[in-house]
């Protein structure tokens, strides 16, 4: 009995982490909104593949550290979203066209040790997965801002 409770707690477990990151809109959106940014130019080095109209959320926990504009450490605990959409051209204003990409830092020091702490989970307009090395497709790029703990946002004043 105790192995079958330990075996349903395991899968319990298993989906909680498969699911943990992939947040809902819904969910991201209450947090805290720390900046948007339109990458319309081709000359901008982010275009491709990061053109288009983004928004980034922190969650209560790293709110005091996103806020520091300087040196500085997020807690454990931290989760911050970044959402992609086009950038549609409607009658002389950018509005925003289909959801391309969401993307995830969780800061979790002993469970990400290989990344400095951080955890990188992100998302195609469909909800399928694309990270597959977590070092090279995000934390190598990441690691320009390592005196910001890795995180290039500052909130907006
Ligand atoms: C080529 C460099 C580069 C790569 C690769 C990259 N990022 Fe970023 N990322 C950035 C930049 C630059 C910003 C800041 C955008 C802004 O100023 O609004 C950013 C912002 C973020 C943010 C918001 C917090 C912050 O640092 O400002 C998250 C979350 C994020 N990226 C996740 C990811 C994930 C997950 C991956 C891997 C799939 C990834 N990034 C790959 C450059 C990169």
């Amino acid at each position: 009995m105790r192995k079958v409770l330990f075996l349903g707690l395991m899968i319990g477990l298993g989906f909680a982490v498969a699911y943990a990151f992939n947040i809902a809109p819904e969910k991201y959106r209450k947090w805290n909104h720390v900046k948007s940014m339109v990458i319309f130019d081709q000359k901008h080095p982010l275009f491709n593949p990061f053109s288009g109209i983004h928004h980034v959320y922190v969650n209560d926990k790293g709110l005091g550290s996103i806020k520091v504009d300087g040196p500085r450490k997020f807690p454990d605990g931290t989760k911050i979203a970044i959402v992609f959409y086009e950038h549609v051209l409607d009658n002389g204003a950018y509005v925003e066209g289909s959801k391309k990409l969401e993307a995830f830092m969780v800061k979790d020091s002993r469970r990400y040790k290989e990344t400095d702490g951080w955890g990188y989970f992100a998302y195609d307009g469909k909800g399928n997965n694309i990270v597959k090395d977590m070092f090279k497709d995000c934390h190598a790029c990441h690691s320009q801002v390592k005196d910001r703990d890795f995180v290039f946002s500052i909130w907006t004043k």
